[in-house]
Parts: structure tokens; C-alpha cells; sequence
């Protein structure tokens, strides 16, 4: 018993090679024995994540350390462990020095010094999680920003029908004309409701315009490290490819909202290994900048190229069907231009830029 409290790990040389890979992990890994989940070894990872010492962990159970948030996780983790033997990318959210995190949990059954014992490996998707949400926040943002402007001008259509009329019954109509004060009420209201309605479009249209002019690689080189982040951990690349271009009259956080969204598509189709190559052209004789973004994909059947950029369709499980809507709108604003290349072999985004 004692033994196997301290000895994780066999001498044979796979076993040696195996701890190793263990400790340098940079994901949060942990060794339990299958039995009573009593934790045998954990690696510097999970150490500094939980900012504990060792020895507050070894002999413990995750329960005993407050690593589980919602007991039906723990329960419903560990049943998919005793059917199948393995799990993979389980996603929970799990207490880390009383931080909610959220985490991928892949766990094998294996057999150590002689022991049925549980390895557990933890990908820290927190931070992900976090820029997501905001994303789609942002992108939920601009639509309804968007859907309120168009239906406050088609609201203000039939209200000026209104007020035109009753402007002529309160003058012209005898048998109007001993309600005056009636017909004077209801002009105030409705001037009353178009004036909010002046102020809210005010609001809308300031918030998105602040144009500067920039330079478009400057913008793309600086999200570089966020994007490759983001395909790094689909195991997948990034690739720049920036011609010598003229700085542009842009609003910078709608473009770098372009760029993301245009890459995390390009990202969420490619295979694994895959390259996604953002491209920067200056097409002098057009006047034209254009910027790319390539996949190595499937591609986009002619059915779907027409729903695209409609708000909320989506062909991904857990998707918004929010990001190219919102492309589109920010594009037009920039009097830009988006154009579609596909085939079975991947997809081109190429957004045009004029310039004078
Ligand atoms: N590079 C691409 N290759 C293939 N399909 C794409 C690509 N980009 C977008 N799509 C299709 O367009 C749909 C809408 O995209 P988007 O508006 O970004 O929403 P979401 O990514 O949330 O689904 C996607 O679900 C997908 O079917
Ligand atoms: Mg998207």
C-alpha cells in the first residue's frame, strides 16, 4: 500500500520515457488508482494550477480537493471511464484555487505496477471559452444594433403617415375641431416617440464609426499570435503572406472582428495539419487592396453559398451563424466587397478594399 503511494512508475524504459512526457506536460496531468481514485502522482502543471504541494495532493481523491463543481459531471465522467475504458476531451468545469475553469478531460484505464490505475490529462480551455463568449457577444451586439436601426425607420414610416393625417383632420374637420386639444395630444406623442427614436439611431450610428487610416497588416499582424493560438490547439496552422499595401481608411476593432471571424471558419473546417493562409494583395492598376483568407476544407455546396451571411445560419453544431452575417454589414460600411472562391479542396474569403 505504501508502495504504491510513492511508486507510480515502473523502471521499464517506455515507463521512464512515459514520466517524463508526465512532468513536462504543460497540460494539468494526474495518475489515480481506479479503485478508491486515490491521486498517486500529479504532475508541475497541475501543481502550479492549483497552487498546491505535492504532499496536499498524493493519497487525496479530486473530490477531497475540491476539483469537481457539479457532482453530476464527476459521476457522469466516471461512468463513461468504467464502460468504455477511456474517455476523451470531456468538457467540465472544475475549481482550480477557487477559480472556476473550464476543462477537457481525457482519462485512459491503464495498467501500472501491476495496478489498475486511471491517467487523467487536462486541457485548461478557460481563456477560449472566455474569448468566445465575448465574440459572440460582440456579434450578437451588432445585429440587434443593426435589426433596431431598420426597424426604427420602419417604424417611422407609418408615424409620419399618422401625424400628416391627423395634422389635416384637426385643421380641416368641423366635427374634428371641438377635439383640438385631443388631435394637439396625440401630435406631441407621436413627435415625442420619433424624437427617442432620432436619439437611439444616433447612438447606434456613433458606436461603429471611427475611421483612422491604417495599415491592414498592421492590424493582421498584431492578432497573428491570438489566431495561432486558437489553431494550435486544433492542431492546425497559420500562415501570413502580406504584399506591400497602402494604409486605408478602416474602423479597426470591425476589421480585426473580420479577420477572426473569416480565420475561426477557416480554422473549424481545415483537417488536422491543415494550413489556413491569411494573404494581404495590393492590386495597384484596380486601386484595390484585397485581403484573404484560405482554407484547405471541403469547401461550400451551391446551396449553402446562398444562405451565407444570412444571420443565424449556421451547419455547426455549436454554431452562432452570427460571424459572417456580421462580416458582411461591417464590410459594406467600409464600401468593401466580399467575394467566395470554393471547391471540394478548400474556400477563399477575399475582402476588397478601394481605395483613391
Ligand atoms: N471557410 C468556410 N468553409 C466552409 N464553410 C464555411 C466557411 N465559412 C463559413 N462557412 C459556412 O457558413 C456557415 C456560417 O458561418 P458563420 O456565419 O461564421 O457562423 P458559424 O461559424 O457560427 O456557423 C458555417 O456554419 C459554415 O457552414
Ligand atoms: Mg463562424
Amino acid at each position: 500500500m505504501k508502495m504504491a503511494m510513492e511508486v507510480v512508475w515502473g523502471q521499464r524504459e517506455g515507463e521512464d520515457r512515459f514520466r517524463k512526457i508526465f512532468q513536462l506536460s504543460p497540460n494539468l496531468m494526474l495518475v489515480c488508482r481506479w479503485n478508491d481514485f486515490a491521486i498517486l502522482d500529479v504532475n508541475n502543471a497541475f501543481l502550479e494550477s492549483f497552487e498546491l504541494e505535492k504532499n496536499e495532493v498524493i493519497g487525496k481523491t479530486t473530490l477531497d480537493i475540491g476539483f469537481w463543481v457539479k457532482t453530476e459531471d464527476k459521476l457522469n465522467f466516471i461512468r463513461k471511464l468504467a464502460k468504455e475504458g477511456t474517455v476523451i476531451n470531456y468538457e467540465t468545469v472544475f475549481k482550480a484555487k477557487d477559480e472556476i475553469k473550464v476543462g477537457l478531460l481525457s482519462a485512459e484505464i491503464v495498467n501500472i505496477d501491476n495496478k489498475s490505475c486511471v491517467i487523467v490529462i487536462i486541457t485548461d480551455i478557460t481563456s477560449k471559452k472566455i474569448f468566445e463568449n465575448e465574440l459572440m457577444q460582440l456579434e450578437l451586439n451588432n445585429i440587434l444594433l443593426e435589426m433596431a436601426a431598420s426597424i426604427s425607420h420602419e417604424v417611422r414610416n407609418p408615424m409620419t403617415t399618422v401625424r400628416g393625417y391627423l395634422q389635416l383632420l384637426r385643421k380641416k374637420d368641423e366635427k374634428c375641431s371641438a377635439f383640438r386639444n385631443v388631435f394637439d395630444i396625440m401630435i406631441e406623442e407621436l413627435d415625442r416617440a420619433n424624437e427617442l427614436i432620432t436619439e437611439f439611431l444616433a447612438i447606434a450610428q456613433k458606436r461603429s464609426y471611427e475611421i483612422q487610416t491604417i495599415n491592414l497588416n498592421d492590424i493582421i499582424k498584431k492578432l497573428f499570435p491570438l489566431l495561432q493560438a486558437e489553431a494550435l490547439m486544433e492542431s492546425k496552422f497559420i500562415k501570413m503572406e502580406l504584399d506591400d499595401i497602402p494604409k486605408l481608411p478602416l474602423n479597426e476593432a470591425e476589421i480585426r472582428q473580420v479577420i477572426i471571424n473569416l480565420v475561426k471558419n477557416a480554422i473549424d473546417i481545415s483537417p488536422v495539419n491543415g494550413f489556413v493562409k491569411i494573404k494581404t494583395e495590393n492590386r495597384e492598376e484596380e486601386k484595390k487592396v484585397v485581403l484573404s483568407v484560405h482554407d484547405q476544407g471541403t469547401g461550400i455546396s451551391p446551396e449553402n453559398m446562398a444562405k451565407l451571411g444570412t444571420p443565424f445560419f449556421t451547419t455547426k453544431e455549436n454554431g452562432t451563424g452570427l460571424g459572417l452575417a456580421v462580416c458582411y454589414r461591417i464590410i459594406e460600411r467600409h464600401q468593401g466587397s466580399i467575394e467566395i472562391e470554393t471547391s471540394p479542396f478548400g474556400t477563399v474569403f477575399k475582402v476588397i478594399f478601394n481605395y483613391e
